[in-house]
Parts: C-alpha cells; sequence; structure tokens
C-alpha cells in the first residue's frame, strides 16, 4: 500500500509512546520514501531523526486536538497512524470486565473515548489536512474482539464494544472522505496479539485458549477420522 504514496511524504502517527506505534515509527525510519515523520505521544520519545517532529499532546482531549490541529496548519498529511488504545490501566482501577456487574459508567465512557471517539474526532479536526487530491492512507488499530460475529467467548465488555465503534465510525468516514479526497484510503487494522503493555497481562491466557481450540480440533478430527475409518 505504500507504494501509493509520493516519494518524501509525511506521515503523523498518534500514540508514538505505545509499543505498536513504535514499531511503526522504526519502520519508517528505516524507508527513504519518507519525507517527514509527526509523532504525537503524551510523553516525550527519545528519538534523534532530523525527519522526526516530535508534538507532547494528550489527543484524547479536545485541547489537543485544538493544538496538533494548529501545529499541522493544513499541511497535507500522507499517511496517517492511530496507535492509541486502551484495554486496562491500574492508575484507573480499570481492568476488561468479565461480568455484568464489573460494568461501570466511568469506564466505559473512558475505553470508548481512547479508542472509539478519539480516532475519529482527530479526523474531524484534521480534515483540512486530508482533503485535496494527495495520497493519503488513514489507518487506525482495531482489534479482532471488535468483531461481532467473531464474539464466542463473550467478556470484555468495553473493549469490544469500542473497538467495533471505532469500525463503524471510520468505515463511515471513509465514505465521507472519499468526497473530500478521491485518492483517500481508510483502514481499520486488526494487529493479532502483540507483545506490548497492553497486552501484556493477557498473553499467558490467549495462549492457552488457543492450546485448548488447538486441542478440541485434534480431537474433533481424530473422532471423524475413528467414525470414517470405524475398522482403523
Ligand atoms: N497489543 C495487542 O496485542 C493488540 C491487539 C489488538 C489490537 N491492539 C490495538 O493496537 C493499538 C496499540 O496498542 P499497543 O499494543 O501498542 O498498546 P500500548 O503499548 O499500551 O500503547 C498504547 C498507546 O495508547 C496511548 N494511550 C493509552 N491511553 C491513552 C489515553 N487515555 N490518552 C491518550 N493516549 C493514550 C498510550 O500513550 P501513553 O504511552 O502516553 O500511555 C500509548 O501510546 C491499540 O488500539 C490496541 O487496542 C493491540
Amino acid at each position: 500500500m505504500f507504494h501509493l504514496l509520493p516519494h518524501h511524504y509525511t506521515a503523523l502517527v498518534v500514540g508514538a509512546s505505545g509499543g505498536i506505534g513504535a514499531a511503526i515509527i522504526k519502520q519508517l525510519l528505516s524507508s527513504a520514501q519518507v519525507g517527514q515523520i509527526i509523532t504525537v505521544s503524551r510523553q516525550t520519545l527519545s528519538i534523534d531523526d532530523p525527519r522526526i517532529t516530535q508534538l507532547t499532546l494528550d489527543v484524547s482531549q479536545e485541547h489537543g486536538r485544538q493544538a496538533l490541529k494548529q501545529a499541522l496548519a493544513a499541511q497535507p498529511i500522507h499517511l496517517f497512524f492511530n496507535a492509541i488504545g486502551t484495554l486496562h490501566d491500574e492508575a484507573h482501577h480499570l481492568q476488561p470486565e468479565k461480568r455484568l456487574d464489573q460494568l461501570s459508567v466511568d469506564n466505559l465512557t473512558q475505553v470508548m473515548n481512547v479508542n472509539a471517539f478519539t480516532p475519529i474526532l482527530l479526523l474531524a479536526a484534521l480534515q483540512d489536512s486530508f482533503k485535496g487530491s494527495h495520497p493519503a492512507i488513514i489507518a487506525s488499530l482495531s482489534a479482532r474482539v471488535g468483531s461481532i460475529t467473531d464474539n464466542q467467548l463473550g467478556g470484555w465488555y468495553s473493549y469490544r464494544a469500542s473497538k467495533a465503534a471505532n469500525n463503524m465510525l471510520l468505515k463511515t468516514a471513509a465514505i465521507e472522505l472519499k468526497r473530500l479526497n478521491k485518492q483517500s484510503v481508510v483502514l481499520c487494522l486488526h494487529p493479532g496479539t502483540t507483545d506490548t503493555a497492553l497486552s501484556k497481562p493477557f498473553q499467558a491466557r490467549g495462549a492457552e485458549r488457543k492450546a485448548i481450540l488447538a486441542y478440541l480440533c485434534r480431537r474433533a478430527v481424530a473422532g471423524r477420522h475413528r467414525r470414517s475409518n470405524p475398522g482403523g
């Protein structure tokens, strides 16, 4: 997809301090095609490269989004990558819910704000940078658990709902942005379980689930095999 972008293109990465955000920046820096990388995070990053412009802002808040809009001053952005997201936050006693009685307005609001409202409100605030006739790839990290049909296990109410909402909000924006820039492409990307601070507390459980599923699949295949070969 990067072949669609011009030589010396401008990338904007929000959530640059996160595991996936940092990996994306590393990848972008390895390409000579990239002209400028604007990184946005709540913390100052220690990356030293002349192509990096660092902005320390909290774009989950309106004042942060407006400050970013002012800093960009409608300059064309060719790649926008949203790597912001939350699943748990010990400081705010936020944990993914296992049961209905663990739901709270505060947790639902916090997770929806970070995972669903922040990416779409960023698109709204920065639309002058996406309008026009330049190639513009707009990507936001989603999650497999945001799939409604794939929800077999339940739990994680607010995270699942926020990722489903992120998908719908971006799908809707894709339709409008096509009218504002024919060369725009909007993507919701599901990275799969990736070793970062966000997934750390749940990786062992994920591996255990995968092992159980693999065991059940092996048993089902063996059962089918025995039924079709009664003598075997
Ligand atoms: N890791 C996985 O296995 C996995 C799987 C599926 C989907 N994803 C999605 O991928 C994206 C990136 O996740 P990651 O694994 O890289 O997680 P991560 O390392 O925890 O990074 C999360 C990023 O989001 C920012 N963030 C969190 N809460 C925020 C808030 N209240 N306001 C502003 N920024 C906030 C963090 O900024 P600070 O550093 O300032 O806190 C950080 O830059 C998320 O949307 C996540 O849902 C990840």
